[in-house]
């Protein structure tokens, strides 16, 4: 498991989504854009981001830190959300997959993963690209072995792992070819 967990929430146990007589306003930075919700303290990020900003391209596999689904940035690292308070995430930058592409162009990794079919149900889409960015970013991609090691946090219950590391290994291949014109 390479992805932060973070702030853990209670041992196990599924965090509430309510706003309740224990809530107070958080104020998140979410994809660039300031937002403040009525939480409980004890809510998760996967839960605030789904139920209370309707962000659902962060998806809820397992709820226990054990698939990956919910793969989302914070300040730039990559985290599980349903282990991270979200109360925890204030004053800090969070990024999910519908940040990432910019001025209406899919991000590269997005590209890739359509390119090389690298999905089939879609559900752990998501983490799998909000993960694989970071991966290029941390240097840990250099080999297949690599890529699944560094990968082997974000579970693909449709076993698309080969056209995933392909997908990897041309935005990988892709930005080497261009640091070597520029050189
Ligand atoms: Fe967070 Fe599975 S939903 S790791
Ligand atoms: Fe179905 Fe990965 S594409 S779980």
């Amino acid at each position: 498991m390479h992805i932060e967990l973070s702030v853990p929430v209670r041992d196990g146990a599924s965090p509430s989504t309510a706003s309740g007589s224990g809530s107070r306003a958080i104020a998140l930075s979410v994809n660039g854009e300031s937002r403040v919700i009525d939480l409980e303290p004890r809510v998760s990020l996967l839960d605030a981001l789904r139920e209370h900003l309707g962000l659902t391209g962060c998806k809820k596999g397992c709820d226990q830190g054990t698939c990956g689904a919910c793969t989302v940035w914070v300040d730039g690292r990559r985290v599980l959300a349903c282990l991270t308070l979200a109360a925890a995430c204030e004053g800090r930058e969070v990024t999910t997959i519908e940040g990432l592409a910019t001025g209406g162009e899919l991000h590269p990794m997005q590209r890739a993963f359509i390119e090389h079919d690298a999905f089939q149900c879609g559900y752990c889409t998501p983490g799998q690209i909000m993960s694989a960015v970071k991966l290029l970013e941390e240097g840990n991609a250099s080999t297949d072995e690599d890529i699944a090691e560094f990968m082997s946090g974000n579970i693909c219950r449709c076993a698309a792992y080969p056209n995933i590391r392909a997908a990897i290994r041309q935005v990988r291949d892709d930005a080497r070819e261009d640091e070597d014109a520029t050189a």
